[in-house]
């Protein structure tokens, strides 16, 4: 199994304030090539649960693994894109795009050739030159995702990557993401507050309590790939949306 979460638990612990238990004992897994989806309220563990799959952040019980190795508490094994935009305003988008190669020792120019080379997929090949507050939103989340692909590792983490964008953006980006994954073949773990973004681009769906994180539920999603966003109006997803909606408005 490519990533397997093992009964994990994260409290955090504070002299200042009362301790507070984010996730409690929670397992599940992600297979080789697999889109999984982590969905549920804010506050859930959401977050919490991606950084210490990341390594930033050490469980306070449990385990993970990554093809059957430990990875618990280390980091540097997958590809994390986190909720907050990362991109570093003094860098033009080629230059953001261009630093996981350069952390891998690539020289500069071939970086810059490699990083210019994806640019057209990313629907980001007119503004290499330009700074991220001269991007749109949605343009600014391609460069982050691009930038995060290309750590290059077998597993991507995805923390609410279109959660601050318009409904049409998000449309266009759900599409694009689409088509992209078919080319790139990439086992993605994402975390989103959105139904149907969740049903639209997910093989599972793990469907979260509230605080204490608890998974409620493991939903699959039988619809054929690939997928179009024609399918949101089709009665099977109708059918998935209406049961994730049940489960998450009962606590
Ligand atoms: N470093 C920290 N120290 C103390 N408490 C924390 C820390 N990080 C997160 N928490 C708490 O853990 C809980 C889970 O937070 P987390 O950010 O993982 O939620 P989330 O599910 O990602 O929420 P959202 O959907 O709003 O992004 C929250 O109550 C939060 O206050
Ligand atoms: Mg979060």
């Amino acid at each position: 199994m490519m990533l397997e979460v093992k009964n994990v638990t994260k409290v955090f612990y504070s002299n200042k304030y009362e301790d507070l238990t984010a996730l409690e004992d929670v397992s599940l897994f992600v297979a080789k090539g697999e889109f999984v989806s982590i969905i549920g309220p804010s506050g859930c563990g959401k977050s919490t649960l991606l950084e210490m799959i990341a390594g930033l952040l050490k469980p306070t019980s449990g385990d993970i693994y990554l093809n059957g190795q430990s990875i618990t508490g280390k980091k540097g094994n997958t590809a994390y894109m986190p909720q907050k935009d990362v991109l570093f305003p003094w860098r033009t988008i080629i230059e953001n795009v261009m630093i996981p190669l350069e952390v891998q020792g690539v020289k500069k120019a071939k970086a810059k050739q490699e990083a210019l080379s994806l640019l057209p997929a990313f629907g980001l090949e007119q503004f290499a030159d330009h700074y991220p507050e001269m991007l749109s939103g949605g343009m600014r989340q391609r460069v982050n995702f691009l930038r995060t692909f290309l750590f290059r590792k077998e597993l991507m983490l995805l923390d609410e990557p279109f959660g601050k964008l318009d409904a049409l953006t998000k449309m266009q980006m759900h599409k694009w993401l689409l088509k992209i994954l078919e080319q790139l073949k990439q086992t993605v773990l994402l975390v989103t507050h959105d139904i149907e973004e969740a049903i639209l681009l997910s093989d599972r769906i793990y469907v979260f309590s509230s605080r204490p994180g608890k998974i409620k539920r493991e939903v699959v999603v039988t619809l054929d790939r690939p997928r179009t966003q024609e399918m949101i109006t089709s009665s099977a997803f109708i059918e998935i949306k209406k049961q994730l909606f049940d489960l998450l408005k009962t606590d």
